[in-house]
């Protein structure tokens, strides 16, 4: 009997990207597949972030390619949201003046299974999104984009500036999201240990390579070489 084995849902392939003349993640080569979680690490200007413009069609590649489903995508960033990709960026993704429920009818999402994930977010339903907490407004940028149900996430830096509590709960949904609904996540993250319960597998960047990848448990016990990498 053959196995067919999927493709994964996500791939860089020698991917090296940029800004003007200068390559700041070079030659990386990473997959996440269905129903996995793949943490990012690395210093601050490692090039995590220029990975996920990478990936997103953002920024263009230099060498090397980007494959969603299987398939080398070329295609510009909203067409790759179509393909099933979506993105929380650094910058909070939600429209500051608007209410948490025109947020959600603008992200084309349906507002029910958004609150299905983040029931806590369904008293505010009618606030201006810029008066509530910061933890709010990323519980909606993340319900936003996994109400969708995209076969990848990419995630950058979800925790920045929110209480521990609220990272455990968003982190939370996230982990049931990719295992009920078989999403793909790389998650980028500062908070290394929060980070490393949820990954399945971890891969850390150094000055735009990526010098290791190993599972989430092989990797708690190799702490002292990551905190290392990021001296
Ligand atoms: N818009 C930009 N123009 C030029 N260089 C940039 C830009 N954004 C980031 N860089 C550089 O790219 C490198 C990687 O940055 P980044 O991907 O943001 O790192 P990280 O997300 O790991 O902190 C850094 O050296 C940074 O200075
Ligand atoms: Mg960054």
């Amino acid at each position: 009997m053959t196995i067919v084995e999927q493709p994964p849902a996500i791939a860089a392939r020698g991917l090296s990207v940029g800004y003007g003349e200068v390559v700041c993640v070079q030659d990386l080569t990473l997959e996440v597949r269905r129903g996995e979680i793949v943490a990012l690490l690395g210093a601050n200007g490692a090039g995590k972030t220029t990975t996920l413009l990478g990936l997103a069609g953002v920024l263009p590649p230099r060498s090397g390619s980007v494959e969603i489903g299987g398939s080398v995508v070329t295609s510009p960033t909203h067409a790759r949201a179509r393909a099933g990709l979506a993105f929380v960026t650094q910058e909070r993704c939600v429209f500051m003046g608007l209410s948490v429920r025109d947020n959600l009818r603008v992200g084309g999402c349906d507002p029910d299974t958004a609150l299905d994930y983040f029931p806590e977010l369904k008293p505010h339903l009618k606030r201006t999104v810029g008066l509530l907490s910061g933890g709010q407004q990323q519980m909606l940028a993340v319900a936003r984009a996994i109400a969708r149900r995209p076969a990848v996430l990419l995630a950058d830096e979800l925790s920045l500036g929110l209480a521990p509590m609220l990272v455990d709960r968003i982190f939370e949904v996230l982990t049931a999201a990719c295992r009920a609904d078989g999403m793909a996540v790389l998650l980028v993250e500062q908070q290394i240990n929060k980070a490393m319960l949820i990954a399945d597998r971890c891969a850390v960047l150094r000055r735009g390579r990526l010098v290791v990848v190993d599972g989430a448990a092989a990797m708690r016990g190799r702490m002292s070489e990551v905190r290392d990498l990021y001296l």
